[in-house]
């Protein structure tokens, strides 16, 4: 494994109970994201959350009647996941038979993978998703590469990459994801991201409102 992901995912394996704790909270952004995501897909239909750290978003998926499994490489980050199917794997090389789900989560994963692997990533994802399938993607948004140390108390370090719509989006429709809904956000970081169409509820609203990244429509 490559430097960047190999100290990444100790770190994960090191901090995954209190990286549960803090997150266990849900906004109510992302309570939203994955009702549109539901929505779009409708009850039963098999959906992968990839890099799903300790599985709170899993969790919620499967709330709304999806049936997920759950992929992340860190073993430490799986094993403070309570019930559900998971798989131990890098989303480079994901070990599922082509087109076999109908949506693909992935909430704050991509921003680990190394900048040249993104587009490949881009692909293994539209490999796995059926096509007129859904893809919800977030990524921390901004210009770089690099380390981010101490990450929840630990002393490890995480690889982050960020990007700009500019590049993501060619990227994503040359893997062909299409039909983009893009978001902006701020929390701790700048997000960026896309998903299925529909707004805080909010009569005059435009989605700019929305604290939380979106999805593609895989063409
Ligand atoms: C910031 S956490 C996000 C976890 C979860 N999606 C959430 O929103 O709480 C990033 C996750 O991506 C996983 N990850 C990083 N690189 C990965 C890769 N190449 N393949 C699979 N998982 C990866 C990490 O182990 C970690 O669990």
């Amino acid at each position: 494994m490559d430097y960047p992901s190999r100290v990444t995912i100790q770190t994960y394996d090191e901090v995954a109970e209190t990286y549960a704790r803090r997150n266990a909270d849900v906004s109510a952004a992302v309570r939203r994201d994955i009702a549109a995501f539901a929505q779009a897909l409708g009850p039963g239909a098999v959906v992968a959350d990839v890099g799903c750290g300790p599985g709170r978003d899993s969790r919620l998926l499967r709330h709304e009647g999806l049936e997920v499994v759950g992929v992340d490489m860190s073993l430490g980050m799986l094993a403070a996941q309570v019930g559900g199917p998971v798989v131990c794997a890098d989303m480079r090389a994901l070990p599922l038979r082509p087109g076999v789900c109908s949506g693909l989560w992935c909430q704050a994963a991509v921003l680990h993978v190394p900048r040249h692997q993104v587009a490949a990533v881009f692909g293994e994802f539209a490999r796995v998703v059926r096509p007129g399938g859904v893809l919800h993607l977030s990524v921390a948004e901004g210009d770089g590469d690099g380390w981010e140390h101490g990450a929840y108390g630990s002393t490890g370090s995480r690889w982050f990459v960020r990007h700009r719509m500019s590049s993501l989006e060619p990227a994503l429709a040359e893997a062909g994801f299409a039909d983009l809904d893009v978001e902006r956000s701020t929390g701790g970081r700048d997000w960026l991201g896309a998903g299925p169409d529909v707004g805080c509820g909010e009569p005059a609203c435009d989605q700019a409102c929305s604290p939380s990244p979106r999805s593609w429509r895989s063409g």
